[in-house]
């Protein structure tokens, strides 16, 4: 099963996809992550990404298909994965048709998450991720039972340096621009699912495992 969960920055993504992980076991692949880790390595990646994330904008997508061709081609994605932030644009979409179809596998379904604006800012100043795992809390609406400590894994809570209300406006100019016209290419192609991104996170789960089955 190969799925892309879609959506604006802070819709649910990665809390949703390690619900996903759990269940079916397949690997969450989040270019965000992948970014993150590089920027924390300090690898030339890194330092290049390191100033577009901090300013809000996309990474080049030749960077992005590059992370994506050499991600897919691993073992553990033999059994499917969730996408997580990719594609973000046309050219990254209809670089991983490309990609896909030279491997013999197709994308089954995009589940898109849908936040009104006025919501994400709330959302995304008020997360705490783990600096081990990546999973998401939120000090509101998604606390983690020990303050400052992930429940999955145990590691530290941090906030990210591009959760500040003024790089998510940024974010979010950037996603109706680039990535939210990704929401007709994949209603074409018959495999998309759209659900109400502001239900309560276990409800939106349950919808998930509905549509997968
Ligand atoms: P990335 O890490 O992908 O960030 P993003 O898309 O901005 O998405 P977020 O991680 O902010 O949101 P999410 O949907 O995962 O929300 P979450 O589940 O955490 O990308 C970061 C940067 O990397 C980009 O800006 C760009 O520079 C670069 N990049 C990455 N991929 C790229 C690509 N393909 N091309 C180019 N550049 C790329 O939830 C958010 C908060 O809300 C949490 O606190 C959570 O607890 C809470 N929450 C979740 N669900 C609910 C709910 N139902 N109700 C209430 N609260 C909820
Ligand atoms: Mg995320
Ligand atoms: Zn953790």
């Amino acid at each position: 099963m190969n799925i892309m969960l879609f959506g604006a920055p802070g819709a649910g993504k990665g809390t949703q996809a390690k619900f996903i992980i759990d269940r079916y076991g397949i690997p969450q692949i989040s270019t965000g992550d992948i970014l993150r880790a590089a920027v924390k390595e300090g690898t030339p990646m890194g330092l290049e990404a390191k100033q577009f994330m901090e300013a809000g904008k996309l990474v080049p997508d030749s960077t992005i298909i590059g992370i994506i061709k050499e991600r897919l081609s691993m073992d553990d994605c033999k059994k499917g994965f969730i996408l997580d932030g990719f594609p973000r644009t046309l050219a990254q979409a209809e670089a991983l048709e490309v990609l896909m179809k030279e491997m013999g596998i197709k994308l089954d379904k995009v589940i898109s998450l849908n936040v009104p604006d006025e919501l994400i800012v709330g959302r995304v100043t008020g997360r705490r991720v783990c600096k081990d795992c990546g999973a998401s809390f939120h000090v509101e609406f998604n606390p983690s039972k020990v303050e400052g400590v992930c429940d999955l894994c145990g590691g530290e809570l941090i906030q990210r340096k591009d959760d500040t209300a003024e790089t998510v406006t940024k974010r979010l100019s950037e996603y109706h621009a680039q990535t939210a016209p990704l929401f007709d290419f994949y209603m074409e192609r018959g495999i998309l699912a759209d659900l109400d991104g502001t239900k309560d996170i276990d409800e939106i789960t349950k919808e998930i495992f509905n549509i997968l089955g």
